[in-house]
Formats: structure tokens, C-alpha cells, sequence
């Protein structure tokens, strides 16, 4: 076990968990859309779990940080709550807001940082960059959009831990990623019977093809 405070909070945890782990067991919430529970290798991609420990001249990526003894850390600074709010605006800035029309709708983890944030969903000042792409239909039993991915890569992985290998990859490179299924059209594929991708996705962006179509 070790002891470490956050929030002023003394808390007293098992050894080897990461710190966003370990305030979210504890009822603290970070914001976070890549952190997947129980992995060691965090992608830390969303930038959005910093947080302000002690002896540290920034904030840092709470998933990045393995808890040890006398770690004293803030969740809810000033500075912490403004690299928040940027990472959550320049995310949004390429993202098709149609909760309406959206299978995550009520919930979505964007919602969820939005409110908590206390920001909206629709970034001022800033351009919106939409892909051209609103769905991609080429997957046997999936269809993608583009458009509310955050590229959190959460699918990819729980696709390659589930079956030893991903059926899903990244593909493009900057505002063009995407998430792609290699061009299968295999109907053999195992996706018929997993769907995990659908349900660890936090957005919208990954929906089976026998739901009904969402735009
Ligand atoms: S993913 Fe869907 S529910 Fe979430 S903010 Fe985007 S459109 Fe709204
Ligand atoms: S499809 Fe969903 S889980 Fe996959 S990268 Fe996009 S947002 Fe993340
Ligand atoms: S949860 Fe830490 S960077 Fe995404």
C-alpha cells in the first residue's frame, strides 16, 4: 500500500495503479477519453487528465503517473482547468456536433467534460475542420464517423486484447486520421459476435451496421 494525498484528501491505495486510476476508484474525476481501466501502457493521447503535482514545474497527464508513497497532487487548479479547456476545444474543433442524430447522446464522455468543464460543446473562435468522410461503410458489420472519433485509439486496443491481434488500425496522418478496418470485407471476421469496439468507444463514432443508421 502507499499514501498520497490529493485534493487534501489522504488516500491509501494498492502500488502499480496510475494516478487518474486511482482518483477515479476514489470518486475524484478527471476528465479522460483515452485511459482504459486496468492497462499499464497508456496511450495518453487526449491530453486532457493533467493534474498539478508537488515538486513538478507543470502539470502532467495523470495517466502517465504510477502512485507512490508522499505524491501530493491538485486535480482542480487554475492552470490544470486551462490546459483542460484547450485540449477540449481544439478536440471539438473537429468534431460534428448532431447529438440529436447520435447513438452517445446522453452518454457521451464529451457531454460529460463539457459540463464538467463548464464549456460548451461548440468551441468559440475557433474554425471547425469537419472531414469530408461523414461515415465509412466499407466495414461488414461496422460503419465509422469520422467526424465524432476522437482518436482516442481505445477500439484499437480492446480489439487487438480481445483477439490477439487488431482488426483495426490508424490510418492518415493529422487532421486526416482515421480509424480503418485494413479494407476487410471478410464476412468471417470475428466483429459479428464481439462489438467491443462499439462499447468501450466513448463517443458515437463506431456503430453496428444492423443498429439503426444514425445521421
Ligand atoms: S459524440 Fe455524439 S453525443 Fe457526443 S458530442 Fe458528438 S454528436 Fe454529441
Ligand atoms: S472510434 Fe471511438 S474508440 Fe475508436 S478511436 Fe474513435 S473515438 Fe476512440
Ligand atoms: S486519459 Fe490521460 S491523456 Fe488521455
Amino acid at each position: 500500500m502507499v499514501t498520497l494525498i490529493v485534493n487534501k484528501q489522504e488516500l491509501q491505495v494498492d502500488e502499480g495503479k496510475t494516478l487518474l486510476q486511482v482518483c477515479l476508484d476514489n470518486g475524484i474525476y478527471i476528465p479522460n477519453l483515452c485511459h482504459i481501466h486496468g492497462t499499464d501502457n497508456p496511450s495518453a493521447s487526449c491530453r486532457l487528465c493533467f493534474v498539478e503535482i508537488e515538486g513538478e514545474d507543470k502539470p502532467i497527464p495523470s495517466c502517465t503517473v504510477k502512485v507512490k508513497d508522499g505524491i501530493i497532487a491538485k486535480t482542480d487548479t487554475p492552470s490544470v482547468r486551462r490546459l483542460q479547456r484547450t485540449a477540449f476545444k481544439l478536440l471539438m474543433s473537429v468534431h460534428r456536433v448532431d447529438c440529436g442524430h447520435c447513438p452517445a447522446n446522453k452518454k457521451c464522455e464529451l457531454q460529460r467534460i463539457a459540463k464538467f468543464l463548464k464549456v460548451g460543446l461548440k468551441p468559440k473562435y475557433l474554425e471547425l475542420r469537419l472531414k469530408e468522410t461523414e461515415v465509412d461503410e466499407s466495414h461488414p458489420f461496422l460503419d465509422y464517423y469520422p467526424n465524432r472519433c476522437v482518436l482516442c485509439g481505445k477500439c484499437i486496443a480492446v480489439c487487438k486484447d480481445k483477439h490477439g491481434r487488431a482488426f483495426l488500425t490508424f490510418a492518415k496522418r493529422g487532421l486526416d486520421t482515421v480509424v480503418s478496418s485494413y479494407g476487410e470485407t471478410d464476412a468471417n471476421l470475428p466483429c459479428s459476435k464481439c462489438f467491443a469496439c462499439i462499447r468501450i468507444c466513448p463517443v458515437g463514432a463506431i456503430t453496428s451496421k444492423d443498429s439503426p443508421r444514425q445521421t
